[in-house]
C-alpha cells in the first residue's frame, strides 16, 4: 500500500465522514493563511474548467468550485477520492480516481486551469506530467502548482529525486518519492513543456523566516 492509501485508510477508519462546507480560501501551503489565494488563477473563475491533480480530501477543489468553476479533482488514491466525495461531492465537485498522467492523456476536453497543491506535480516525473498539462490547457490556460520548497532544510538536495519520510495519522512512518528540484530547474522544465512562467513565489512559515517552506509557480499557455 502506498503512503497516501495508508494515510486515507487510517482517516477512513476514524469514523463516518461528514459533508463539509468548502473552505473560504485556497491554500497553497500546508498551513492556513500563507501567501496568495485563488486570485492568482485569474480574476473570474466562474464557468472555468479547472482540474486539481492530487486533490487529496478535496478542500482546494471544493473552494474553487465555490467560486463557480467547473472542477474535477483527480487522485491516485481511492481512499482519498472516497474522502473527497464524502466531504464535498454534494457541492457538485467531481472527483476521479486516477493517476494524474493517465487522466490528462485519456481525456480530451480543453482546460482553463490546472492546479496541484503538494499534489501530483512534484510526485511524478516532471517532464512527462508538465508536457501533458501543457497539451490539455487551452490558449492562455493557467498552470499553478506548489511543492515543498527545495531549500526548506537550508540546502538544495544533491539528487533531484529524494525519498521523503512522512508521518501517518497513527504516528507510524511511510516514505514518498519526490522530485525535489531547484526553482531554476522547475522554470526550465515548465518552459520546455511549452508554458511561460508568470510568477514564482517563495513562501515562508510565519514562525520561521530563515528558509522558505513552499515554492509556488504559475505559468500560462501562450
Ligand atoms: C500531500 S497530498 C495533497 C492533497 C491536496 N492537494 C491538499 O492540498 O490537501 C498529495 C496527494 O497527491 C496524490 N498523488 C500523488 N501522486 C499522484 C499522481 N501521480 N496522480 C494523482 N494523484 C497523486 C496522493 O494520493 C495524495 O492524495
Amino acid at each position: 500500500m502506498n503512503a497516501w492509501d495508508a494515510h486515507a485508510a487510517q482517516r477512513l477508519a476514524d469514523g463516518p465522514l461528514r459533508p463539509l462546507e468548502p473552505p473560504a480560501r485556497m491554500e497553497w501551503t500546508q498551513r492556513p493563511g500563507i501567501g496568495p489565494g485563488a486570485e492568482i488563477l485569474g480574476e473570474d473563475l466562474a464557468g472555468r474548467r479547472v482540474v486539481e491533480l492530487g486533490c487529496g480530501p478535496g478542500h482546494n477543489a471544493a473552494h474553487l468550485a465555490s467560486l463557480g468553476a467547473r472542477v474535477t479533482g483527480v487522485d491516485r488514491s481511492k481512499g482519498q477520492v472516497q474522502r473527497a466525495c464524502a466531504h464535498y461531492g454534494h457541492h457538485g465537485t467531481e472527483f476521479i480516481h486516477s493517476r494524474a498522467l493517465g487522466y490528462l492523456t485519456r481525456e480530451r476536453e480543453r482546460l482553463d486551469v490546472i492546479v496541484s497543491v503538494f499534489g501530483a506535480v512534484g510526485l511524478t516525473e516532471p517532464s512527462r506530467l508538465l508536457g501533458a498539462c501543457s497539451r490539455r490547457l487551452g490558449r492562455k490556460g493557467v498552470l499553478a502548482f506548489s511543492v515543498p520548497h527545495p531549500q526548506r532544510t537550508g540546502t538544495i538536495p544533491a539528487s533531484p529525486r529524494t525519498r521523503e519520510r512522512m508521518t501517518l495519522p497513527d504516528g507510524t512512518a511511510a516514505t514518498v518519492d519526490r522530485w525535489d528540484i531547484d526553482p531554476a530547474a522547475w522554470v526550465r522544465a515548465v518552459n520546455r513543456a511549452g508554458l511561460l512562467i508568470t510568477d514564482a513565489h517563495n513562501l515562508f512559515a510565519p514562525a520561521d523566516a530563515r528558509c522558505p517552506t513552499t515554492l509556488l509557480i504559475t505559468a500560462r499557455k501562450p
